[in-house]
């Protein structure tokens, strides 16, 4: 570290301490490609707007693709000692050109430079993050055409409340998700503008072209405010934000395949290559991978709070402090894609027990508010009908049996308006089939509903 790049100004070495303090190149090392990627767009400007020779801005730009060449094959070794990424990749390039590699940092700052680096570096992993999304919701898809008729009862309060099918239910999160992905677009669409040409918080006195830069790297716009190009993490937080309500669902979703698999429930059975074992009780297996992934969904909440955090209180503009903000994003990318990852074929593996879920169904007079619609539908005011049914219930329970069980006799002696059709009308069936407003449980509507799903996932845009 004898030659650190601001030696001029100083009388000492600076501590060892502070510099690894300082460093961050252990977490922003995996940022190399969008840096490098960033600094061939800005070398390739500065050559046709005159600020460098074109033969050196060349140069820099050949430099620039064999130092990325290098790494990736494994040639060129990332210096774990470096400040960081950028004066990695710099030092690199001037240990390999001599002066024409120190134009390099012509007219830009670490400050624009990092607030570009990671915004590319998120725009790819949001797209991985997509596509990750987009095989959870088919493989939801896929369990719900083959579940288009499995009864289970459906819950309010973990009561049993009114019948549903296996298929209803898990669409459910196929929404949640499509909601997520939408999101996670809005994130991206915002985040795609150009921050390089800020310079280090003024911009810069040389004759940049921002639009040339924008279009080579894909951007849609320049920021329009050097400040707020340098000092703006909204896209970080929104990300984590974005990230943190993923997870919630995903969390939510595994607290029921926790519950599912349980032998009170018994409603499905992990694969066991996605269960395991305990190392006392012989009969156990546990659905680890859903409990790490509501454990984990803490780590990413933690993750946006570490960036609200930290971005309260920092004054225009750029402050190192917003260095803390790829250890809490980058952590956030990683716990969703690992958790994702994983959760699919879990789910793709998991076996649904239809016999169990029906038996649930059949228990628990989840058919009592269709009991009460059959009286409403002979004319009855629902509320009437409600009252009559409550009492039916009650009765059932106090002599052990079910509404599908008791004796018309025991209908009609509380209500002669109950026929022997009643039997159909509250069979578990029958008030599946009989939910068809748009967006029920009906076999017809749930296929319906899939297939907005598919076409949502088409348009990809
Ligand atoms: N490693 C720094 C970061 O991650 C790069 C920017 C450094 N800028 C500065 N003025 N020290 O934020």
């Amino acid at each position: 570290m004898a030659d650190m790049m601001w030696a001029g100004r100083f009388s000492k070495q600076v501590d060892d301490r502070v510099n690894d303090f300082n460093s961050s190149i252990s977490f922003d090392a995996r940022m190399y490609r969008q840096d490098i990627q960033g600094s061939i767009a800005h070398a390739t400007m500065l050559g046709e707007c005159g600020i460098i020779d074109r033969s050196e801005s060349e140069a820099i730009v050949a430099g620039l693709q064999e130092i990325l060449a290098d790494i990736d094959s494994g040639k060129l070794q990332i210096d774990p000692a470096a400040e960081d990424i950028h004066m990695f990749v710099e030092a690199e390039l001037t240990k390999r050109l001599g002066a024409t590699g120190k134009r390099l940092h012509t007219a830009r700052s670490r400050n624009d430079q990092v607030a570009l680096d990671i915004r590319l570096y998120l725009r790819s992993e949001i797209e991985n993050i997509t596509s990750l999304t987009e095989s959870l919701i088919e493989t939801i898809l896929k369990i719900a055409e083959n579940n288009l008729t499995t009864i289970m009862p459906g819950y309010t309060h973990l009561q049993r409340a009114q019948p549903i099918t296996f298929a209803h239910h898990v669409c459910a999160y196929a929404q949640m998700l499509l909601r997520d992905r939408e999101r996670l677009a809005d994130t991206a669409g915002r985040m795609n503008v150009l921050p390089l040409g800020s310079g280090a918080l003024a911009s810069t006195t040389y004759p940049i072209n921002r639009q040339r830069v924008k279009e080579l790297l894909g951007f849609d716009e320049v920021m329009q405010n050097s400040l707020d190009g340098v000092s703006d993490r909204d896209f970080c937080i929104e990300l984590a934000s974005a990230l943190s309500i993923l997870m919630m669902h995903l969390s939510r979703f595994s607290e029921e395949i926790v519950m599912w698999c349980s032998w009170e429930f018994k409603f499905i059975e992990l694969d066991d290559a996605f269960a395991t074992g305990s190392s006392i009780m012989p009969q156990k297996k546990n659905p680890d991978v859903t409990e790490l992934i509501r454990g984990k969904t803490a780590r990413v909440y933690g993750d946006l709070n570490t960036l609200l955090t930290m971005m309260k209180g920092t004054p225009l503009a750029y402050n190192k402090d917003m260095q803390e903000d790829k250890p809490a994003i980058f952590d956030a990318v990683d716990t969703v894609k690992l958790c994702l990852k994983t959760f699919i074929p879990m789910l793709d593996t998991m076996r649904v027990i239809p016999e169990n879920m029906r038996r649930a169904a059949a228990g628990g007079f989840i058919n009592a508010t269709d009991c009460a619609d059959y009286l409403v539908k002979k004319g009855m005011p629902f509320r009437d009908a409600y009252k009559i049914t409550g009492t039916l219930v009650a009765r059932c329970i106090e002599k052990g049996v079910t509404l599908e069980t008791l004796p018309i006799e025991q209908y009609r002696e509380l209500c002669e308006a109950f026929d022997e059709d009643v039997y159909n009308a509250i069979s578990l069936e029958t008030c599946v089939m009989q939910r068809k407003a748009e967006g029920g449980p009906a076999p017809e509507r749930v296929k319906e509903q899939i297939e907005y799903v598919k076409s949502k996932l088409r348009d990809r845009t």
